[in-house]
């Protein structure tokens, strides 16, 4: 097992100033983006798409890996570079989804747990040969008064540490992601609450099942009102108590913290990453992994036309400089408006 490579690799993909992109959406999940422009959602339509994003001139300052879907890793830039050797030609890490998504727990009305365990093994070995270092499993839990159960809580924990294993033992970087939904009208408490149960399961189960945690990284949510909840907290009490969960439960072993973007708009994303990092140093990096607070301006501006390329392609690398200033906390957003005069 070679864990010095991946504590490499886990290391080089929260490098100072960069963050992931998480261009990992299913193919069920990018036609509801192309929904919004009125693009359908053709193979030939999702590699243009991916290849505007992946060929942005410039952006590897800020962006250290891309997480692809199947459909993704196997497909080529215009010129024929297939994606992974063309991230790598730019210095950025390909990365794979490897979860099948989150399906109905049987008996547990409301809640899902995450398949994709049988054959991983197998598909891993192949997702190494297509040039992947680093894997992404996304578990969810949704807020209600009574929910999530520790049925719920539990069985995604070890369905992550499983995930996590295998990908260690395939030198793969698991990246684990359990991501409590900011859907409703809860409290930053609640939030707060249950995004602690979720961390302390998960932090449990890569323990017994001995994940070597220098070889990882977190993708959690930030820990928010429900947004739909009538008083949201603001900015700086999102950091405080987004951090307080991650002190408690986080070992100082995971060399980062990079963020799913969830519902959030993009600025918030950026504001609140930006916050919690102005409160900092900390004990592992806290950068970003967001799939649609990068690409949300970027597929508007595009609208699925080849003479707006360029337009999406800033639009994109725009928001990457926005994130990569938020790593430090040297984000204002004043600097929004100053880039699109340029
Ligand atoms: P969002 O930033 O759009 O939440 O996506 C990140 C992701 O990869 C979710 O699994």
């Amino acid at each position: 097992m070679a864990h010095n490579n991946l504590h490499e690799t886990a290391s080089a993909l929260v490098a100072e100033g960069k963050g992931i992109l998480a261009a990992d959406e299913s193919s069920g999940t990018i036609k509801k983006r192309f929904d919004t422009i009125d693009l359908e959602s053709t193979e030939e339509n999702r590699r243009a798409y991916r290849d505007m994003l992946f060929t942005t001139p410039g952006v590897e300052e800020y962006i250290s890996g891309v997480i692809l879907y199947d459909e993704t890793i196997r497909q080529s830039a215009l010129d024929g570079t297939p994606f992974p050797e063309l991230l790598e030609s730019k210095g950025i890490i390909p990365g794979i989804k490897v979860d099948l998504g989150a399906k109905p727990l049987a008996l547990a009305e409301g809640e899902t747990v995450t398949e994709g365990l049988d054959g991983l093994r197998g598909r891993l070995a192949e997702y190494r040969e297509l040039g992947a270092r680093f894997a992404k499993w996304r578990a969810t839990y949704s807020i209600t008064d009574s929910l999530p159960s520790d049925d719920c809580i539990w069985t995604n924990a070890h369905a992550l540490g499983r995930y996590a294993a295998l990908c260690q033992e395939a030198g793969i970087v698991p990246i684990v992601e359990p991501e409590v939904l900011q859907d409703g009208t809860h409290t930053i408490e609640r939030s707060y609450h249950v995004t602690c149960r979720v961390l302390d399961a998960l932090y449990t189960e890569l323990f017994d099942q001995r994940i070597d945690l220098f070889g990882t990284l977190l993708k959690p949510n930030m820990v928010l009102s429900g947004y739909s909840a009538s008083d949201r907290a603001g900015g700086e009490e999102v950091a405080d108590w987004s951090l307080k969960a991650y002190y408690k439960h986080v070992p100082a072993a995971v060399p980062g913290i990079v963020f799913l973007s969830g519902g959030q708009s993009d600025e918030d994303a950026t504001a609140h990453l930006n916050a919690m990092n102005a409160k900092g140093p900390h004990p592992w990096e806290l950068s970003f992994s967001y799939g649609r607070a990068l690409q949300a301006p970027s597929i508007r501006a595009w609208h699925g036309k080849a003479e707006n390329v360029e337009a999406g392609q800033r639009a994109y690398y725009h928001r990457a400089k926005m994130n990569s200033a938020a790593r430090t906390g040297a984000y204002a957003p004043a600097m929004e408006r100053e880039a699109v005069a340029v």
